[in-house]
């Protein structure tokens, strides 16, 4: 069974890979998924400096899922631009995220970053969780900006990570916002932001930054990482790359994002939860699926979705 996969002409031996922020921070953690079965590598979203991110505590699972409010914790853009070429010797696609406090901070990441070398790059232009910035993606204008502003520096394919939207309106401006931005793949969705969880039993929220509002991921978001999935898959006739974030935590899952036009996936709370062996578990299951189904590779089911 072919699992492999092709975004923006890289090619990807497995399709299974983890979300930014889910274990990938340190330079132990980056090597642990070098190791893995993952088929890439994703970096922690970097900032310009050294982030200890939001206080604790700030990531929270429960059955349906999990919210957290992170902070964007990570080593700064410095560091992961030493450490992308020694990550090259697992023979991966390495993604590089590219976060930011203001917007003028990307352009600097993005070049050093670039420079570095790595096979892909992600600007994050959906991070819930720094108290008083809202996200980038939900300003259309502003995301036009930036995204145009980094495309003349990198060189490498360049993907956006967004938010979910949640009208037709909001996906229609955004796919033409992105069409003019020479944007290379796509990766739905970022955490559905500012969720609240509530621990009846305390009486308390369960995280602790921003008064317990952080983005929820996991289980219960699936169906909004679908339909995000699905809207951009349409809105670009299956055109753009999309890699699909939200929800997966099973084979199962995964198939049902390629139906909708992912050509991989990414797995957050569920890496976090169970650790870098999912990977064999999800490639397993994955593979399960699609034989039972009858299909030989990705590109075989890939927006294949029937409508009633
Ligand atoms: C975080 O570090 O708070 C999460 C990053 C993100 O959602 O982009």
């Amino acid at each position: 069974m072919d699992v492999s996969t092709t975004i923006a002409g890289v090619k990807f031996t497995g399709c299974f890979m983890n979300a930014s922020g889910a274990l990938c921070v340190t330079r132990e953690e980056l090597l642990a998924l070098g190791r893995s079965r993952a088929g890439a590598i994703v970096t922690k979203s970097m900032t310009v400096e050294p982030r200890q991110g939001n206080p604790s505590p700030r990531y929270y699972g429960f059955s349906g899922g999990s919210i957290n409010s992170m902070g964007l914790p990570n080593l700064g853009y410095r560091a992961y631009a030493e450490l992308i070429p020694e990550l090259k010797r697992f023979g991966k696609p390495i993604i590089a995220s590219v976060a930011g406090l203001v917007e003028d901070d990307f352009p600097v990441i993005a070049e050093a970053v670039n420079a570095a070398g790595p096979d892909l790059i992600e600007v994050n232009l959906s991070c819930p969780n720094i108290p008083g910035k809202p996200q980038i993606g939900y300003d259309a204008e502003a995301s036009e900006r930036l995204m145009k502003r980094v495309r003349k520096i990198i060189t490498v394919p360049m993907g956006v990570k967004l938010p979910p939207y949640f009208d037709p309106a909001h996906h229609a401006l955004m796919g033409n916002v992105i069409g003019r931005c020479g944007v290379d793949f796509l990766n739905l969705i970022n955490s559905v932001g500012n969720g609240l969880v509530v621990d009846p039993k305390t009486e308390t929220v369960v995280i602790k930054p921003k008064g317990g509002f952080g983005g929820l991921g996991g289980t219960i978001i699936k169906p909004v990482a679908l339909a995000n999935v699905r809207a951009f898959w349409k809105h670009f006739d299956g055109r753009m790359p999309i890699i699909g974030t939200g929800g997966v935590m099973s084979g199962l899952d995964a198939f049902e994002h390629v139906l909708c036009g992912a050509s991989a996936v990414q797995v957050g709370t569920l890496l976090v939860e169970e650790g870098v062996d999912v990977f064999g578990r999800l490639e397993a299951e994955f593979v399960a699926c699609l034989r039972e189904k009858g299909y030989h590779s990705i590109a075989d089911c890939r927006g294949r979705l029937k409508e009633l």
